[in-house]
């Protein structure tokens, strides 16, 4: 029996470790990033580099709208420190509530998309999520994360330079979108300069802002999988202080059974 279980746990973790992605036409590369797994966490540096990109880039269309700036503080996320983070939220505009604009504070949300058909970029990365394993168990998603940044990355590195003109707009060729979209290509190797010196190259901004685009998503992932393996070690200890309470509870009866 148990070694039924053991062989049937070992083909389903064998299975889930070939990334299989889901029915997407496109092509998405997987990236390794640093919260994969059950362990992983957020790299402070390449979030706040993500930010970057998102600030100087991305921004100019898209939104943020569910992302407040005071979490761009948060411990396990970019950890800006509380003067840096008014500052950066300072530089953003929001509706002021009499049809006017006034500076951003901490507790205000990033704007939301200037361009109308750019979607926001709040859930993105939960909503491309490609990677389920085999029959939707979600075994990859342990492993290999939830393919969402791959899939952004994937994206923003996946245009092919050809262009196509349709009803007077203009679309791209991308192969992790598998097929024309209306976005542009949007990086190039050394578009900007970061501010940690780390060169942009880029697939190092491609990942950079798809990292913090996961973060924008799921900031509390580090506390989640926290509480998760602290979850597993409690129901450890309790499942073997159960089977010595057991023991100790039939212990008289199997001696009465072993001396008639
Ligand atoms: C010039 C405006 C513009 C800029 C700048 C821009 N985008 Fe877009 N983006 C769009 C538009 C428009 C769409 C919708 C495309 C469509 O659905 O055909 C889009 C779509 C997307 C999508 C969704 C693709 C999908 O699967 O539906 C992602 C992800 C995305 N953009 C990420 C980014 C990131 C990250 C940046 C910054 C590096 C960025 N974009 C910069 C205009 C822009």
């Amino acid at each position: 029996m148990i070694k039924k279980l053991a062989l049937s746990a070992m083909t389903v973790l064998a299975l889930g470790s070939t990334p299989v992605l889901a029915a997407e036409s496109g092509h998405v590369h997987d990236f390794a990033f640093s919260f994969e797994g059950p362990f992983g966490s957020y790299d402070r540096a390449q979030l706040q580099r993500g930010l970057q990109v998102y600030t100087e880039v991305c921004a100019a269309c898209h939104g943020l709208d569910l992302v407040t700036f005071r979490s761009l503080s948060d411990e396990t996320g970019l950890g800006l420190e509380d003067d840096v983070m008014r500052a950066y939220a300072a530089t953003m505009e929001v509706p002021d509530g009499d049809g006017g604009y006034r500076a951003a504070s901490g507790p205000d949300h990033f704007p939301g998309s200037s361009m109308e058909n750019a979607p926001d970029l709040s859930m993105m990365a939960k909503a491309r999520a490609g990677f389920h394993g085999p029959y939707g168990l979600g075994i990859n998603q342990l492993l290999h994360g939830i393919g969402g940044p791959e899939y952004i990355a994937s994206f923003l590195t996946g245009f092919t330079g050809e262009e196509t003109e349709q009803g007077g707009a203009i679309f791209y060729e991308n192969t992790a979108f598998g097929g024309n979209v209306a976005m542009p290509p949007q990086l190039e190797d050394g578009l900007l300069e970061y501010a940690d010196g780390t060169e942009a190259t880029e697939e190092q901004m491609a990942q950079d802002v798809a990292a913090f685009l996961m973060w924008a998503a799921e900031p509390k992932l580090v506390e989640r999988k926290m509480w998760g393996f602290i979850g597993v070690i409690f129901l450890a200890l309790l499942a073997s202080l159960l089977y010595l309470t057991n023991k100790r509870l039939w212990a008289p009866v199997k001696d009465a059974a072993k001396n008639s």
